[in-house]
């Protein structure tokens, strides 16, 4: 009996694992089960960068380019859809391997994750509804009201509005619409998102008006001291070098990358 016991608990334990390998089981953890899978964490409501497509499978430039670095590394890439705010976490926990997701290095963001040489230069832009004449810069927003996507550098900039009334929602669409809808006054977001959901259709009546807020360069992120930076870096300068970077990016925003 004691036998019987033990061979079961023994076959359910490589069972278990068989199915972690899989990847059929998510509370495996993400981080270092497989090491030929990179388990990477994404918000994906930030057109063209991530997205979720019609068969409901995650797409964009971020999901291509990360499919593409890791394949130089001789990796697969799994994605974990998680809250934006979620992202940074997940990393320090170490349930995830990698985090892409339109992210800015900053300095604050530094100092509890890495960030791969950079990706992608951006910044953060104004949208009003159209027609608005009074506004062309983050003064112009004193005592309006803001929407903005949680933990962003969107979020951020604003906050620092004299007596601006902030709103934030789980994602930039949604804080989009809220400004289609009339119920705010600005959004600040990245500007290629904006301009991208401006330009499909997707929110209509808005505009983005005066000089981009900041200069921001999007990284992707790992946890402190991961073993997979090189490797990240590494595959990063293969595909600028080798032509899929550009061919990503025209894919996306059909135009060939600025000299950077
Ligand atoms: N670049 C901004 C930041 O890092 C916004 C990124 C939002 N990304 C997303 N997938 N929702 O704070």
């Amino acid at each position: 009996m004691i036998m019987l016991n033990l061979t079961r608990s023994a076959f359910l334990r490589s069972a278990l694992l068989g199915l972690c390998t899989a990847g059929l089981l998510t509370a495996c953890g993400g981080g270092g089960q497989d090491d030929n899978v990179w388990s990477v964490g994404t918000e994906p409501a930030f057109p063209p960068f991530e997205s979720v497509g019609e068969g409901d499978e995650l797409v964009g430039f971020d999901i291509d380019l990360m499919r593409a670095v890791a394949e130089k590394a001789g990796k697969t890439v799994e994605f974990q859809s998680l809250p934006f705010d979620g992202l940074i976490p997940a990393l320090q926990g170490g349930s995830i391997d990698a985090a892409i997701s339109g992210m800015t290095i900053t300095e604050e963001r530094e100092k509890t994750i890495d960030f791969s040489d950079p990706y992608f230069d951006a910044g953060l832009a104004i949208a009003v509804a159209e027609g608005t004449t009074d506004v062309t810069s983050l003064d112009d927003l004193e005592g309006k009201r803001i929407a903005v996507q949680i933990g962003t550098t969107g979020a951020e900039a604003a906050a620092s509005v004299a007596d601006a009334k902030v709103s934030t929602f789980d994602s930039a669409p949604l804080a989009l619409q809220e400004l289609a809808n009339g119920n705010v006054d600005a959004v600040v977001n990245d500007a290629p998102v904006t301009l991208y959901a401006i330009a499909t259709g997707n929110i209509p009546g808005i505009t983005v008006v005066g000089e981009l807020l900041t200069e921001e360069n999007y990284g992707i992120a790992l946890p402190q001291n991961s073993e997979n930076l090189e490797a990240v870096n590494t595959g990063l300068a293969a595909i600028k070098a080798d032509g899929t970077y550009d061919a990503l990016y025209e894919k996306w925003f059909g135009t060939a990358p600025l000299a950077q």
